[in-house]
């Protein structure tokens, strides 16, 4: 049997919950990833850090996010999980892919501009200046060729492509030459409320916002008040009918059936038994994630026993990377 291409991608601990538009538009793919690749993922509690949480919010959450990703379908015998800074390879070969960046180079991030011009330069962290590298270090230590995520990361995964090809000129042909897996258009997941945004956490209401985690009736009526148009056609029709399009995009993406076998299916229906049986689609399919999570919670030594094995093999591949880069580059080995 030929030997498995390698998948790596991470997720960061920053909110209580995963969110529909996470699970749609990345976690989903993993799972699918996980049978027919070899995948590592991490929880990247590292890069969390530059949003300064509160100790005890960023531990919560980084347990809890392991929760819900064994609950959403990653199977720790099928895949490698591991939570970032239980592999210090990462920052070790964050340093060296730093003293590999210019400057320019860095300041044209366009997530680090963005970011930097909002909260302006004496309130924002170096750390958000660097994260691109701490994140080409994660996919670079596992000689990954794919990297699932979502568009917003694309610039980051050419910068991370960038210094592999850098590196391997300029020293010795160490690291493979990752491919940005960019989910398909179909995962991207909007706000109920406001349904030409993407759904995000930082938006300033969470009503738009399904939590995985949150209680069936909460999410029933969010789903109910979803932003819809003045129109009685249930059709897929992203720019005159963003809401009713990304209700479409839920349901199909959730019942496995395209979008035009949902266009059918409601065809003469009115918009509130189409928002009624989308809300239906979306609790019953959480309610076994929701609840698997909470169970796993109850038993953080069986986690983190997982979470152990997961940092082993993954540590034995990164540190394997990390020795070949600082011979490369002339590090001197310790006796
Ligand atoms: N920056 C990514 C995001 O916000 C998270 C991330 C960190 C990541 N390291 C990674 C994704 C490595 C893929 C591979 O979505």
């Amino acid at each position: 049997m030929a030997t498995k291409e390698r998948v790596l991608s991470g997720i960061q601990p920053t909110h209580e919950s995963f969110h529909l538009g996470n699970y749609l538009g990345a976690v989903k793919q993993w799972v699918e990833l996980q049978d027919t690749h070899d995948a590592f993922y991490c929880v990247v509690d590292l890069h969390a850090l530059t949003a300064s949480p509160e100790p005890q919010a960023l531990r919560r959450r980084t347990l809890a996010s392991v929760a819900q990703l064994i609950a959403l379908g990653l199977d720790p015998e099928k895949c490698t999980l591991f939570i970032q800074s239980h592999v210090p390879a990462h920052n070790q070969l964050a340093w060296v892919m730093e003293c590999l960046t210019g400057f320019g180079e860095a300041s044209r991030m366009t997530q680090f501009k963005d970011k930097s011009q909002k909260s302006g330069a004496d309130r924002t962290v170096v750390g958000l200046f660097t994260y691109p590298m701490l994140m080409a270090a994660d996919i670079l230590l596992y000689q990954a060729h794919q990297v699932p995520v979502g568009e917003d990361q694309r610039q980051h995964i050419e910068l991370t492509r960038d210094l592999a090809t850098r590196f391997n000129s300029q020293y010795k042909d160490t690291f493979t030459i990752p491919n940005g897996y960019i989910l398909k258009a179909g995962a991207k997941i909007y706000d109920l409320q406001d349904p030409t945004s993407k759904m995000s956490k930082s938006a300033e209401s969470q009503s738009g916002i399904i939590d995985l985690m949150d209680a069936p009736e909460v999410n029933i009526k969010k789903m109910k008040s979803a932003v819809t148009d003045t129109e009685r056609e249930i059709k897929f029709d992203e720019k005159n009918k963003a809401g009713i399009s990304n209700l479409l995009t839920i349901y199909s993406a959730l019942t496995g059936q395209p979008v035009s076998a949902a266009e059918n299916e409601f065809a003469g229906k009115g918009y509130g038994d189409f928002k009624a049986a989308v809300a239906e689609v979306v609790v019953d399919y959480f309610r076994p994630v929701r609840e698997k999570a909470l169970e796993l919670l109850t038993d953080p030594t069986h986690l983190n026993q997982i979470l152990k094995t997961g940092a082993e093999k993954a540590s034995a591949v990164a540190e394997k990377t990390l020795a070949d880069v600082y011979d490369a580059i002339g590090i001197t080995s310790r006796a």
